[in-house]
């Protein structure tokens, strides 16, 4: 077995704010049977249990003077999902901040996070390859090739970064160089610096042997100032070792088959259980029954800029003056949360907006709507999308990213200006479909049939592991 450890800062079902935590959750253990072995190392936040966990040990982790003890706690479920625990940085309410903002010192948090990955490979879990993903592990490749790179315990270990979104960067005052212990010699723009800043972003993309993210086409994309936040030079200039590898989605998990949080279960062959489920999100939302012979709008989404929920507050009123409903679950911006709060409050029982994070409701509006709008501005991969396929609830999408990778004509509906007015004008063709009966239960059938399974994305890491250790990361 080739050994991957891989460094994150969510994996469901321990600590989850989005689609990191499903692939952290979920690709592990589709990488097994090809013959990869790969373990999760995550922060212990509050709340994670380790009643059942196993100690794997505990190190000193010392950063410009200050000692942070880390204990090391393992648990198995489908991999091995390691926790360091250190109460100080981590035993807090919140993931990355609280509602007054980001935590003050999520420099040190995420570095801490880092050097307990280099810490555990000298002895708990020796990997060939560190994988690490997002700007919260950026540094470890960093630490890697500067602070450890004559330690003979790392000779030969290869890194991995993944950007699952390059809108999030970890971008740090110049003070928090010497508080995460590197020298000034790597504060430079072909090294961690950004416009006079640190970034761990940055670190990750500048200091990993090879780089990937979760779409062939958000990989061409984040190479054009338009979607490179900054850092489409230096993509460009590390262009021959960027990878486009889609996510896979979890059937164990997402499948109204199966699936213990909806009401009726159903698929393509017998359809009959998506009406129960329909009936019961519009009962659990309060929803006017008369939304069950109309098209159902669901929304699923984390509330930011990058998920375009402003346009859906915008063309709210349009939809309402159309006899169409919409069912919102979501959590994040407060202007954002304000918006769609006042857009319900306009349209009661036509327009529900739930506040919050709620696995089962999330499963329920998969379900039970007919229509699934995803209006990002960027999306990188994009997992609602193909949730909603397999669910038989049609997506209307902007095209950009996996949206556009995953979605086709036959399947959904796109549009590509990020204007309301083309958003509206997707979801008319949309809801003007849904009344020819039988197209409508042919397009939701060839949808429900696409398998966007993690066997064949498992088999493009391995593969780019593989080549990894053979020392040919392009290509
Ligand atoms: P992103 O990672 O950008 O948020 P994805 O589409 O990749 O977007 O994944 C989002 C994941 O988070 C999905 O599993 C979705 O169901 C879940 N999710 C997002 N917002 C919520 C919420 N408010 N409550 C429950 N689940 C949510
Ligand atoms: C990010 C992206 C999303 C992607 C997820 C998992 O949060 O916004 O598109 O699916 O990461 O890779």
């Amino acid at each position: 077995m080739t050994k991957i450890l891989m460094v994150a800062s969510e994996a469901a079902p321990f600590a989850k704010t989005g689609g990191l935590a499903d692939v952290l959750g979920s690709l592990p253990a589709a990488l097994a049977p090809l013959g990869v072995e790969a373990a999760v190392l995550l922060p212990r936040y509050r709340g994670i249990p380790i009643d059942a966990a196993q100690r794997a040990g505990d190190f000193p982790i010392w950063l410009a003077g200050s000692n942070y003890r880390v204990t090391l706690y393992r648990i198995q479920a489908g991999a091995t999902f390691y926790f360091a625990d250190c109460p100080a940085l981590y035993d807090r309410d919140g993931y990355y901040g609280n509602a007054k903002g980001d935590f003050p010192d999520n420099a040190v948090r995420f570095a801490v996070l880092a050097r307990a990955a280099l810490e555990m490979m000298r002895g708990i879990f020796r990997p060939r390859i560190l994988h690490c993903h997002d700007w919260q592990s950026g540094l470890a490749p960093v630490y890697l090739k500067t602070t450890f790179a004559r330690d003979p315990t790392f000779i030969g270990v290869r890194t991995l970064f993944t950007i699952h979104n390059l809108g999030y960067q970890g971008i740090f005052a110049p003070d928090a160089l010497a508080q995460v212990g590197l020298d000034r010699g790597v504060f430079h723009p072909g090294g961690i610096e950004f416009f006079g800043d640190v970034s761990f972003m940055k670190g990750g993309l500048n200091f990993s042997d090879a780089l990937s993210t979760v779409s062939a086409r958000y990989a061409l994309e984040i190479q054009t100032p338009e979607y490179g936040f900054g850092l489409d030079g230096v993509l460009r200039a590390r262009s021959s070792v960027l990878h486009g590898i889609l996510n896979g989605v979890d059937y164990s998990q997402w499948n109204p088959a199966t699936d213990p949080h909806i009401a009726a279960h159903y698929g393509p062959d017998d359809l009959s259980g998506k009406r129960a489920c329909k009936l019961d999100l519009i009962r659990t939302l309060g929803l006017d029954e008369a939304a069950i012979d109309r098209p159902l709008l669901g929304v699923v989404s984390r509330l930011a800029s990058q998920k375009g929920a402003d346009l859906i507050v915008k063309i709210a009123d349009a939809l309402a003056a159309d006899d169409l409903y919409l069912a919102v679950l979501g959590k994040g911006e407060a202007d954002l949360e304000a918006g769609l709060v006042k857009v319900a409050a306009a349209h009661p029982g036509r327009i529900q907006v739930h506040l919050g994070y709620d696995e089962t409701l999330a499963h329920k509006i998969e379900a039970g709507a007919d229509i699934f709008l995803m209006p990002s501005r960027y999306e990188p991969s994009g997992l609602n999308q193909m949730y909603s396929l397999r669910y038989g609830t049609v997506p209307v999408v902007r095209s950009t990213g996996g949206l556009d990778d995953t979605i086709d004509e036959d399947t959904g509906f796109k549009f590509h200006e990020p204007s309301a007015w083309a958003l509206l004008q997707a979801t008319r063709a949309a809801a003007a479909a849904f009344s020819d009966r039988e197209s409508w239960t042919a397009r939701m059938r060839l949808g429900m049939g696409k398998d966007f399974s993690w066997q064949a994305s498992a088999a493009a890491y391995s593969n780019l592991y593989q080549r990894l250790l053979s020392g040919r990361a392009d290509g």
